[in-house]
């Protein structure tokens, strides 16, 4: 019998998103994507490795665009650390926003999620998924099925606003160009971001960041990391498989998928004890990026459990000779495991 993930497990994580960041900032503005993720991805493979629990990674992320992954499968952590360490499922995405970190552009974020295993939802090959994403005091009000302007004014009402003083965030792309005039017909406020829906999805849920809903289809695996932050926030998210052509969709039919159905956060992550950490690579409206000084870095970070709804803000200093020691230390004892088998 292998025990529950407890309380310190989400502080780990924090160190996990906090080398993934510190990992991917080098290479802000450098337009290599692939090496930045690169980077990220190693960083945080080696972290989660120190992490007591036997881990799955459920939602790896890089299928997209064929960057360098966590594959989905990956068994992960310090699974033979001697004690019934907690089985688990992962959710991560080393950076939501490589464009933007490649461009040096706001709202680049590594995250982590996890919880129970089993508990996550696997969303096969469906690239795509629809979704409505507000915080706790609309969280009982939408529904992804009804028009815009239905969930719109619930919100509104929710929230004790008018419409008009809404702000709606889409991803600005061809594929909203409908729901984007139906938001405008609204008299709703829109902010059209380039790419990085997670963290507008965590934004509606928190008072003074300027966003209520997250609307349009994003990527599937960002719609279980953003489910996992807002069952800790008690924000909902609506969620549905959106595929990309009838091949797409035939294909998840043949799987068993159901492209009609609404998930809901319940859905997306069956667990009550989720934990969820972010780290800012570059500076966004949740969280400043990594920064240098003549000591080493700064990184700012969330930490949050479902099960307390705690959620803590986490400022770091890290020194430049400690954080290459951890590293490097971390490798070797990857590299000896690795010669175990
Ligand atoms: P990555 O940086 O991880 O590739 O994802 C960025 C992102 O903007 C996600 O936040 C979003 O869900 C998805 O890509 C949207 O996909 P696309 O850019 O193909 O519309």
């Amino acid at each position: 019998m292998s025990s529950a993930p407890d309380r310190n497990i989400g502080l780990e994580l924090v160190r996990v998103t906090e080398s993934a960041a510190l990992a991917a900032a080098p290479w802000m503005g450098r337009n290599k994507k692939n090496e930045a993720d690169k980077a990220a991805v190693d960083a945080m493979r080696l972290m989660l490795n120190t992490v007591e629990m036997d881990g799955v990674i459920v939602i790896g992320e890089g299928e997209k665009d064929k960057a360098p992954m966590l594959f989905n499968g990956e068994r992960i952590g310090n699974y033979n650390a001697g004690w019934d360490v907690p089985k688990c499922d992962l959710a991560v995405d080393p950076i939501d926003g490589t464009r933007p970190l490649a461009l040096g552009l706001p709202n680049s974020i590594a995250v982590v999620a996890l919880a129970e295993r089993g508990s996550m939802f696997f969303p096969g090959p469906i690239v795509y998924m629809d979704k409505l994403a507000v915080g706790p005091e609309a969280a009982g009000v939408i529904d992804l099925n009804a028009p815009v302007a239905d969930n719109l004014n619930a919100i509104a009402k929710a929230k004790g606003k008018s419409v008009t003083e809404l702000v709606v965030v889409v991803l600005d792309r061809p594929r909203h160009e409908q729901l984007i005039s139906e938001i405008r017909a609204t008299g709703a406020r829109l902010k059209l971001i380039t790419d990085g829906d997670v963290a507008p999805s965590i934004a509606a849920c928190l008072p003074n960041t300027g966003v209520d809903v997250l609307m349009g289809a994003g990527g599937a695996p960002e719609a279980v990391v953003s489910a996992s932050a807002l069952k800790c926030m008690r924000g909902e998210i609506h969620a549905r498989l959106y595929p990309r052509d009838e091949k797409e969709k035939l294909l998840a039919e043949e799987m068993g998928y159901d492209t009609n159905r609404v998930y809901t956060s319940a859905e997306l992550v069956k667990s009550d004890n989720v934990f969820f950490a972010a780290t800012g690579i570059t500076d966004g409206e949740l969280m400043r990026g990594v920064h240098y000084s003549s000591q080493g870095a700064t990184t700012e970070s969330l930490a949050m459990r479902s099960s307390s709804g705690t959620m803590r803000r986490i400022i770091a200093t890290h020194r430049t000779e400690k954080l290459q020691q951890i590293l490097s230390d971390q490798r070797e004892r990857m590299a000896e495991r690795e010669k175990r088998g």
